[in-house]
């Protein structure tokens, strides 16, 4: 059998209680045994500032290596001010450089938003994919997902207790593993 394909997940929210974690742990659960899921945390990465390009900092660079070394990356983010919370945008910028060594280069990805609003993290999801683009990040286009109302789908140890959205969630991911597989 093929190993399983390396993804890395990365999560846009830093707080504890995130819904957005708790949504990327249930990808996590229904992704299918080809993808190995891996959250790479961002919440230690330093400002990006390219006069410290110079001398990197240590997290900078795992960070870095993390990402180059995986098969495909996968981001789950909320939605700050209709667009991409300010350590997600860190990381993918961090990601991104020196200039002509970004570690996204070439990666298929993908995008899920979460928010307890209506409109799922319309705004982050789409301002996101507008970075993926630049960073020739092939984003996987269909299914979309916006998963709205998230305060209501996770029990209390954050478990996701809402059928329907496993089942869409599962769906998600075996369209990511093809589009992987199509595009990897
Ligand atoms: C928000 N929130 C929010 N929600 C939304 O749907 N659209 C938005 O534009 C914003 N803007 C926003 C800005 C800031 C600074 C904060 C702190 C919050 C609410 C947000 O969706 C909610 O706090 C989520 O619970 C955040 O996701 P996590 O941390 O639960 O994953």
């Amino acid at each position: 059998m093929a190993q399983a394909k390396d993804v890395a997940l990365v999560v846009g929210s830093l707080r504890k209680g995130s819904f957005t974690r708790m949504a990327a742990r249930a990808l996590v659960e229904v992704a299918p045994t080809g993808l190995k899921l891996d959250i790479v945390e961002i919440g230690d990465l330093p400002l990006y500032n390219q006069d410290l390009e110079g001398e990197p900092p240590a997290a900078w660079t795992a960070f870095r290596d993390r990402i180059r070394a995986a098969d495909a990356v996968l981001f789950v983010t909320p939605e700050y001010n209709r667009g991409v919370p300010a350590p997600l945008k860190n990381a993918i910028d961090v990601g991104s450089r020196p200039y002509g060594k970004s570690a996204w280069a070439g990666k298929p990805g993908a995008v899920v938003s979460v928010s307890p609003g209506a409109i799922g993290g319309f705004g982050a999801n789409h301002q996101l994919r507008q970075s993926l683009v630049f960073l020739d990040v092939p984003a996987m286009p269909q299914p979309e997902a916006y998963i709205g109302g998230a305060h209501k789908l996770f029990d209390a140890e954050g478990g996701l207790t809402n059928d329907g959205t496993r089942a869409f969630l599962g769906k998600f991911m075996a369209a990511f593993a093809d589009w992987i597989a199509a595009n990897g």
